[in-house]
């Protein structure tokens, strides 16, 4: 046997090209498809959560222009496993139903890389409002005057996009499940998909998006008022 190259050495080819499973063990021929999606999108959420649990700290030293990139790439990985989705379209259904039985209960509520993300995802935000209230700078006012503290906003919008990222690919899997398996089924845990609908509302950053209320809030009230009409136009 020949010796392994000094790539294949680092990166563990070997290793990683056997944790798939060989085609004599396959139920059905997409288990292959259906491992690697869900493989790298492991891999992908273990660097955005590492990226983002980085950011929290960088936050914490008061560093926001250092925790910046870092939120970045953590929404790139989550942009990339959102974009991957798309490969398991290319499962029919009828034989998702005829992998489905490999699975036994692995469900993505057990995913580790998601799990990381949830509990990274609560460090950075804390991390940020506790930034904003050293500095006595409440996010409805760093979001009515956004030059007062623009590094400040900059990491506000960006964990905005994060958590806007993370919605796209709840909306986008939530598909990818009705595509495969409809929309009155159930999980291979017992979950009804109408939970997963209703996960699709949650928000790791709830003040950020509150503050846009506020926002609307106050500058309609600076608004003359506008006379009001009975019925919307046709
Ligand atoms: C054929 C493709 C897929 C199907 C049919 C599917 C199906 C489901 C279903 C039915 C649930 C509800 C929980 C349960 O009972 O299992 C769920 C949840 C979940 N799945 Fe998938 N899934 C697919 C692909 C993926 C991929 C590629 C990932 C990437 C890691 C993933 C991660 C998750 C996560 C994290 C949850 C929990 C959702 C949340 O907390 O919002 N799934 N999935």
């Amino acid at each position: 046997m020949p010796e392994a190259s000094d790539y294949e050495r680092y990166l563990h080819t070997a290793e990683l090209l056997a944790l798939q499973k060989p085609a004599a063990e396959r139920v059905h021929r997409d288990e292959l498809l259906f491992q690697v999606v869900h493989q790298s999108s492991e891999l992908w959420l273990k660097l955005a959560a590492f990226e983002t649990a980085a950011a929290a700290v960088r936050l914490r030293d008061g560093d926001l222009a250092g925790a910046a990139p870092l939120l970045q790439r953590a929404l790139l990985g989550l942009r990339l496993i959102t974009e991957q989705l798309e490969m398991l379209e290319h499962i029919a259904p009828r034989d998702y139903h005829l992998l489905r039985s490999a699975l036994g209960q692995g469900s993505g509520f057990d995913s580790p890389g998601f799990r990381a993300l949830q509990e990274v995802a609560r460090d950075v935000g804390a991390a940020f409002l506790a930034h904003l209230q050293l500095h006595a700078l409440p996010l409805a006012a760093l979001y009515a005057e956004p030059e007062r503290a623009p590094e400040a906003y900059r990491v506000a919008e960006l964990l905005t996009d994060w958590d806007q990222q993370l919605g796209l690919w709840r909306a986008r899997h939530l598909n990818v499940v009705e595509r495969l398996i409809g929309g009155a089924a159930v999980g291979t845990q017992g979950t009804p998909i109408a939970l997963l609908r209703e996960l699709g509302a949650q928000r790791a950053f709830p003040a950020l998006w509150a503050a846009r209320d506020e926002l609307a809030r106050a500058m309609s009230a600076q608004r003359p008022p506008q006379p009001q009409r009975a019925h919307p136009p046709r």
